[in-house]
């Protein structure tokens, strides 16, 4: 026993110095065990001869009742399984930080979600490929969606209960287990909604996840029915192959930043880690290093690497390896509002009923396109010019196009206690949120301490559209429950018809909305999959513009929001990610 306790980090290089010998090493490191990372873990230790390792902050949850009871989510917001982020103060929106929510486990935010699986809008997936990354399109993701998944027929109950789905837009021999709870609420109730919504002119949509969102629907869920569990990235991708000798994962151990070899490229040689213990330490990447880190933090990660915006990095003193002004920008988050109502029954189920709109259904004429220029002018001096104008204006064009086309910007959604954890059984939530904003924010380090957490901005509200849209989609919800199939079965709590009364101008529900709205837990974009001029970080194979051996994986790499829920078009990303990285290794030789 020695007298005194060396400092763990002088221990820690001591053992580096004394020990290079023992460092461990992988062919591929992911940074990050969540919902992407795990995927992509999963696929490349299909092969043998492939040593994969997962670096994951947090521990497994396997047996957290928070993780893995129907009834449960939210219960596991703000405990020691959530990363409890919040943003910087939101001035367009005259607010202070706004709560956001990640998941810090073996299997990422997917261990804490909603659990609603809601895939893209087919024209949304092909605006991918219209911006210029090859071999994205609906076309080319449909196949990994429906890899990704294994469906699990509904029953007669469930059907009565208002489960659907058409059998050619679901795989069901994937690793995900996606379908409905037997908690499905039953009786009359959902009749009485879907024809509220068709008196308002919206129809049943009797599967939202072939590429068209529009209706009504009773979403599918990522559950176990059987099992009556959660079904989360580990579940499905990590816990049946956990035996693999050949895949690794570091719990409880922080992935500090990429280090680099000494060569005139850009290649990773591994990754500085940071065990439970304190000790830092090192990990070899012998082919790469994917970062999986989720879009609040694999931004920040880049950054302490060396990756990123130039005028950031020597702010902090960290050396440039490339210049990446894209790195943490193009952050698009939606704001999350809700209608609470007190019902005349209690009910004893789970509501999954979402419905999608168009600007024509919520009766919002899109402004001339000519506002796009400022609204990009706009966004790009709120943001320090990191992403220029120019950029921002052919993405807004894009956008512009899929709205003029009635792709949908509003979902409005409808949950009970079970799945919403309102308290009282006969409270019922409506939450609803725009889905395409126009608002540009960052995620950008605040300090060189990796484990301190990243500046996050979405600058919500910062174009007034997506005001305008927010305001529309809470008059059109509160329309629903005002139909003569709603009215008289339910008495609105908040914000009530005195706060906001039937009157209420666009001002009055302004102002409500950015008193009340959160984050819908969306973020995208942070490091975006467009070409080096447009201001993206990844190219088509998601590897990290200007170095040989690190690809970004996780929802950082959307460029534009979806229509959807976002842990189905992940999964399915993933699952072509890892099909890039293997068809690259048979390719490339480093
Ligand atoms: C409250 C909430 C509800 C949601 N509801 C739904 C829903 O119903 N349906 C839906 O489809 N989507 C939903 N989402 C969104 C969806 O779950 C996420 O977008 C998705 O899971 C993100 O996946 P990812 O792979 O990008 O990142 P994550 O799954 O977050 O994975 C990132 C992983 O990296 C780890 N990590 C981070 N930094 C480090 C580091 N430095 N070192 C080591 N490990 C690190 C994290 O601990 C985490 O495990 C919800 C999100 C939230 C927060
Ligand atoms: C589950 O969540 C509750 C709070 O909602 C918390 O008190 C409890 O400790 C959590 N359980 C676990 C195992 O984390
Ligand atoms: C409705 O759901 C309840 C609770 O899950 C169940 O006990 C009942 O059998 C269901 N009724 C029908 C008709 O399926
Ligand atoms: C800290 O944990 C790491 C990883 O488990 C281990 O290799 C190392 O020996 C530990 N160091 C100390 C000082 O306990
Ligand atoms: C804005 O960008 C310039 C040029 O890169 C930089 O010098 C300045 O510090 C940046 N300002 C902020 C607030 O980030
Ligand atoms: C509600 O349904 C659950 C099963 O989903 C059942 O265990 C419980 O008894 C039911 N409660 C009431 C009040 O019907
Ligand atoms: C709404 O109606 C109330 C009562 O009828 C009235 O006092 C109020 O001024 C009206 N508000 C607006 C904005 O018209």
């Amino acid at each position: 026993m020695l007298p005194w306790s060396p400092h763990p980090s002088l221990l820690a290089l001591s053992l580096f110095a004394s020990s290079q010998a023992s460092i461990l090493s992988f062919d591929y490191i992911i940074i990050g065990g969540g919902t992407s990372g795990l995927v992509v873990a999963s696929r490349l230790s299909e092969v043998s001869h492939i040593n994969v390792a997962v670096i994951e902050a947090g521990d497994s949850v396997f047996s957290n009742p928070n993780v893995t009871d129907l009834n449960k989510f939210t219960a596991a917001l703000g405990t020691e399984i959530d990363w409890q982020y919040e943003s910087t103060e939101q001035k367009y929106a005259g607010r202070g930080k706004i709560a956001y929510h990640g998941g810090k486990a073996l299997g990422g935010t997917s261990t804490i979600n909603g659990m609603t699986y809601i895939r893209a809008e087919k024209a949304q997936i092909d605006s991918w490929g219209i911006i210029g990354n090859r071999g994205w399109n609906w076309e080319s993701l449909l196949p990994y969606y429906e890899k990704s998944e294994q469906f699990v027929v509904p029953t007669v109950a469930q059907t009565e209960a208002g489960a659907s789905y058409v059998p050619s837009d679901h795989g069901e021999k994937g690793l995900l287990k996606v379908g409905y709870s037997y908690g499905l609420l039953n009786g009359s109730f959902v009749d009485e909604v879907e024809a509220s919504w068709s008196t308002l002119g919206i129809s049943h949509n009797p599967d939202s996840n072939g590429g068209h969102v529009r209706g009504f629907t009773v979403w599918q869920s990522t559950l176990d029915r059987e099992a009556n569990v959660r079904e989360d990235a580990a579940r499905a991708y990590y816990y049946p192959f956990q035996s693999r000798p050949n895949l690794h994962v570091f719990l409880k151990t922080t992935a500090n930043k990429i280090i680099w070899k000494d060569s005139t490229e850009i290649i990773a040689d591994g990754v500085e880690i940071t065990s439970a213990n304190g000790t830092v330490s090192m990990l070899k990447a012998k082919k790469e290093v994917i970062v999986s880190a989720g879009s609040l933090r694999s931004p920040a990660i880049l950054e302490l690497s060396g990756i990123g915006n130039p005028g950031i990095l020597s702010k902090y003193g960290i050396p440039l390896k490339v210049p990446l002004p894209g790195v943490g920008e193009n952050l698009q988050d939606q704001p999350n509002t809700a209608i609470t109502l007190q019902a005349q029954r209690a009910f004893n189920g789970t509501m999954a009923y979402a419905t999608f709109g168009s600007l024509a259904d919520i009766r919002i004429n899109l402004p001339s396109s000519s506002s796009l220029k400022l609204w990009a002018s706009t966004v790009s001096a709120a943001i320090n010019s990191s992403l220029p104008a120019t950029s921002l204006y052919q993405l807004f064009q894009i956008q512009y196009a899929l709205l003029s086309r009635g792709v949908p910007d509003a979902e409005t959604i409808i949950g009970t206690t079970m799945n919403f954890g309102l308290g009282p059984s006969g409270v019922v939530g409506s939450a609803f949120w725009l889905l395409m904003p126009f608002s540009r924010g960052s995620v950008h380090i605040a300090s060189t301490d990796p484990k301190l957490y990243p500046d996050i901005n979405p600058n919500f509200f910062l174009v007034d559209f997506d005001l305008e849209v927010q305001i529309a989609i809470a008059k059109w919800t509160r329309e629903f429950w005002d139909t003569d199939h709603m009215r008289g079965m339910v008495t609105e709590l908040s914000p009530g018809f005195e706060a906001l009364p039937r009157n209420a101008t666009d001002e009055e529900w302004g102002d409500w909305v950015k008193g009340s709205f959160s984050s819908n837990s969306h973020p995208l974009g942070t490091a975006s999959m467009m070409s080096r001029e447009l201001g993206g970080v990844v190219d088509s194979r998601l590897k990290v513009y200007g170095t040989k051996n690190i690809r970004v994986v996780d929802a950082s790499v959307m460029p534009f929001q979806v229509s959807g829920h976002l842990t189905s078009t992940l999964y399915a990303m993933a699952e072509k990610a890892a099909d890039l990285i293997k068809e690259d290794l048979l390719n490339v030789k480093l």
